[in-house]
């Protein structure tokens, strides 16, 4: 059993935590305010614990950074990126705007490169794997859908790091698509305005994506 750190309050840390409690993993959650996850720490029970964004970057031996996109990077370096070296580090970001949707479409602030690209840049020793951008929180989890499996697409530089994330997204009741490198965030981080676009016009949130093969 790993220790896994999410750095995180909202509902993608919350319902992560839940999911990997529930495999028998020990779980922080990293905030800059604890007290708003004490009812989250009632329901998770004794696997669960609280702290602050370093200390759930130190406790992790996977980590996952589960903050707003805008301030991905600069969550890291709070945390510490000396905490993130050679780590399988899951992101679910998505590099969404301060701007509101234009007819349901997100708007992102990157331009040619993704989120997961910008980081990597950034923090070159980290390992990162894209996934759980794709879906809403509430089916990251063992979801139920009548068509199946549904596709969780993931990508990294990290082979070794990918396949910890294959193996959690297995248990977790996903099929994995590996898109290969980083440079695939540009085309996985749109994924999450698409799943949006059902949402904002029809207030319909209840879906994900499953990729057919001949
Ligand atoms: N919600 C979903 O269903 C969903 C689905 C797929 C992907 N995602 C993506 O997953 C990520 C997390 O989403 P979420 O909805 O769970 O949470 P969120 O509301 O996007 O982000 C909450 C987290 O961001 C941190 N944060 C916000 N502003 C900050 C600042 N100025 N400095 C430092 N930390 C800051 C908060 O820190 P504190 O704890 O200190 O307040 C909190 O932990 C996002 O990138 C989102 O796009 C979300």
């Amino acid at each position: 059993m790993k220790k896994i750190g999410i750095l995180g309050s909202g509902a993608v840390a919350k319902a992560l935590g839940i999911g990997f409690i529930k495999y028998g993993h020990e779980v922080m959650l990293g905030t800059r305010d604890a007290a708003k996850l004490s009812d989250w720490k009632a329901q998770a029970g004794d696997k669960a614990s609280v702290g602050s964004f370093e200390d759930a970057a130190k406790f992790g031996e996977i980590l996952i950074l589960a903050v707003g996109g805008r301030v991905a990077a600069d969550v890291i370096d709070t945390a510490g990126p000396q905490h993130f070296m050679h780590k399988t580090v899951i992101d679910p970001t998505n590099p969404i705007g301060a701007e509101p949707p234009q007819d349901g479409v997100l708007k992102f602030f990157t331009t040619e490169e993704s989120l997961i690209e910008i980081l990597q840049a950034r923090f070159p020793e980290v390992h990162f794997v894209k996934a759980f951008n794709s879906v809403g929180s509430g089916f990251m989890v063992n979801p139920s859908f009548k068509e199946g499996k549904p596709s969780m697409f993931i990508c990294g530089n990290n082979n070794a790091a990918k396949q910890d994330v294959s193996d959690i997204l297995d248990k977790f009741g996903w099929e994995v698509e590996d898109m290969g490198k980083a440079t695939a965030g540009r085309a996985i981080e749109p994924l999450c305005m698409l799943w949006c676009i059902p949402g904002f016009m029809n207030n319909h949130w209840s879906h994900a994506f499953k990729l057919l093969k001949a």
